[in-house]
């Protein structure tokens, strides 16, 4: 695992952009795997400002995210889909039919999963994976205890996970249960990975991720076993391993 300290929030997210920015120089077909929660908005932004400075162009580029709640359409400004739309690919020169994100209203909710890792399979897999973290240490939706060899599939969210995702919510019942999300598997499979975390709520988190027990306890613990995984942090995250690191 490589680790960066960004400094700051704007530090972190500018890395990891300049990763993205440098991937999709040398190959614009890129397939960049996303994520959506507080921590990427800033590499967004960063992205759609290089976007405007023409220094990358998103036009040959695809996407697949990594989870969508189930039971929401792409309409709900709580969805990942809308997430998506509004925090970058409204802003950016990239064809919209080329982002995917899981269907959270389909019928065939297994069947919904399969095609996903199909699509994956036949866009010949991610070459930048990006990541927050959940304070349990989970990994798009893999709750600790996820198994290591599940390709996408439905998840039900743990308590923990439905309480720190209530934010965004009118109340705590409006938080869906369930959701698709890729697999540590499906995870796995990305040619890079990039793990973001800021803030000192981080900080514990990160030190099991990078330097604790490889266990489905610790479902980004599974990371150290990746060969190209980089972690950026701020200050405040890189607080527990600043002594682990140079
Ligand atoms: P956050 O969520 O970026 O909103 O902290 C991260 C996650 O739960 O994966």
């Amino acid at each position: 695992m490589k680790i960066i300290n960004g400094s700051t929030y704007e530090g972190m997210c500018l890395e990891a952009a300049k990763i993205i920015k440098s991937q999709m120089s040398v190959k614009p077909t890129s397939v960049l795997g996303l994520a959506t929660g507080s921590t990427p908005i800033g590499v967004y932004k960063a992205l759609i400002e290089m976007n405007n400075n023409k220094e990358i162009d998103f036009s040959k580029t695809t996407t697949v995210n990594l989870d969508e709640y189930v039971g929401l359409s792409g309409e709900n400004d709580q969805s990942y889909r809308y997430f998506m739309n509004t925090n970058l690919f409204d802003h950016v020169n990239i064809d919209k039919t080329k982002t995917f994100v899981p269907n959270g209203l389909a019928s065939d909710i297994d069947g919904e999963c399969k095609r996903y890792d199909k699509l994956i399979e036949d866009l010949g897999g991610v070459d930048v994976q990006i990541l927050g973290i959940g304070l349990n240490g989970h990994i798009g939706f893999n709750e600790p205890n996820a198994y290591f060899d599940k390709g996408t599939h439905q998840v039900s969210l743990t308590a923990s996970t439905i309480e720190a995702n209530a934010r965004f919510f009118e109340t705590i019942d409006e938080v869906p249960k369930t959701a698709v999300s890729m697999g540590i598997k499906t995870i796995m499979c990305a040619k890079k990975i990039i793990l973001l975390a800021n803030g000192t709520a981080k900080s514990e988190i990160i030190y099991e991720t990078c330097f604790g027990n490889i266990t489905p306890n610790v479902p980004a613990s599974v990371l150290q076993l990746h060969p190209d995984v980089t972690v950026i942090v701020d200050n405040d995250a890189c607080a527990a391993i600043k002594n682990n690191i140079n």
